[in-house]
């Protein structure tokens, strides 16, 4: 099945930096989305890592040609038009502003940066530079159920939304005895699990629900120190974060994120109640959708199929599941389709920055109400 997005109609050359758990995401992206959605194969030109060894041995892994220690060189390489970038959070401001210096397009993972200051220093070189796209990794909003769930909602499907109530909870920071890691600092993380999982329910909430006007959050530390060589080490930055909202379009909202919660996995899971109906989704069973409508005994089960966005362009059966690297694809094939001159369908720099804005209103609220200032279209 080909594409009906307008994409790039020549090979760009792509870097990539970084291969760890977002790194390979991206390459298996950039490998893959020309066979699924038809356009040009883009050259994987070269691959840069922490070291020489690793950079070299995932070049040869992911299909690049070329792999450096040294990744000045992937971003300013001239054969490069597009600059992947997975390494830790606080790389991402030099790192994308390096990029966007020296001519390339950026597709930059989630949290943007370590801190407001830097999300808007960031928006505001991608704005000197408009003829260069900008992408954020937020991949939870290409699965085909959400998109469905957009449409239905934009749509009418469930009368006016009324109330939002989201969760984004896992559990791989719960063991105390996790060592300590640059996750849970300021300078190597920034925000915890604002940053690392609440950002994604933020672009959900935004996409479903509109701006947001006021917040007022609290935050905790569930687990003060965490063990390292060097012995103890203090944990700088939130385990968890709750949050009461109200949006522009008076709908009212509840958030409430965390990094060690027991036996949460990826629990990305919201409601919106409607005059008319309610929908509800959970990423951790994301081929599905619950919708109730007024008049309705109780929720029906919408299962994933070629009949929501996306999904046949990987399979033609209903019901055989879309999986977490395919949002990636689908990623990429947005970011190309803005590199082609078409509208940005995600979270540029500058709708990157509202999401920024509303974790770090959470991280600072401590109890206080935060008015969030609204970007001038
Ligand atoms: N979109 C999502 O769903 C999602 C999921 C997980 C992580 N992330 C984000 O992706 C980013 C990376 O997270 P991860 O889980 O892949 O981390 P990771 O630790 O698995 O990978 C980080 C990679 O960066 C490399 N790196 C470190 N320093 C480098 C340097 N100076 N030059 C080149 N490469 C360097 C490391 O060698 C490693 O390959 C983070 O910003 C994280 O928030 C997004």
């Amino acid at each position: 099945m080909t594409s009906p997005h307008v994409l790039p109609d020549r090979p760009l050359g792509i870097a990539l930096i970084g291969t760890g758990f977002m790194g390979k995401c991206h390459a298996l992206a950039w490998r893959n989305v020309a066979a699924v959605f038809g356009g040009a194969h883009h050259r994987l030109e070269i691959l840069s890592d922490a070291t020489p060894e690793s950079a070299q041995r995932f070049a040869d892994q992911f299909g690049f040609a070329r792999a450096t220690a040294h990744w000045e060189e992937a971003v300013s390489d001239t054969s490069v038009d597009v600059v992947s970038i997975t390494a830790p959070n606080g790389m991402h401001r030099p790192m994308a502003e390096a990029a966007l210096e020296a001519g390339k397009h950026v597709w930059l993972e989630k949290p943007m940066a370590l801190t407001l200051g830097d999300a808007e220093a960031m928006a505001a070189t991608a704005a000197a530079h408009p003829d260069q796209a900008t992408m954020l990794g937020y991949n939870y909003l290409r699965s085909p159920a959400f998109q469905s769930a957009h449409m239905m909602i934009r749509d009418g499907a469930i009368g006016t939304p009324l109330a939002f109530r989201g969760v984004y909870d896992e559990d791989y920071s719960a063991d105390p005895l996790l060592p300590w890691s640059w996750r849970m600092t300021h300078e190597g993380g920034g925000l915890g699990a604002l940053g690392d999982l609440g950002c994604h329910l933020v672009s959900h909430m935004l996409a479903l629900m509109g701006p947001v006007t006021e917040i007022v959050a609290q935050t905790q530390v569930a687990i003060p120190t965490r063990p390292s060589p060097d012995g103890q080490k203090p944990v700088e930055n939130e385990d968890s974060a709750l949050a009461m909202l109200r949006f522009a379009s008076g709908a009212q909202g509840s958030f409430a994120t965390s990094r060690v919660a027991r036996g949460r996995k990826c629990r990305l899971q919201w409601e919106v109640h409607g005059s008319e109906g309610t929908i509800v989704f959970d990423q951790e069973n994301m081929n599905e959708l619950w919708v109730h409508r007024a008049g309705e005994a109780g929720f029906v089960r919408h299962l994933t199929g070629p009949d929501q966005p996306d999904f046949a362009a990987f399979c033609p059966a209903p019901g055989h599941n879309f999986g977490f690297n395919e949002q990636k694809v689908v990623e990429a094939r947005d970011f190309l389709a803005a590199i082609a001159g078409g509208p940005n369908a995600g979270p540029d720099f500058a709708h990157g920055l509202e999401i920024e804005k509303i974790i770090h209103a959470m991280a600072a609220s401590n109890g206080q109400t935060i008015r969030i200032e609204r970007r001038r279209p």
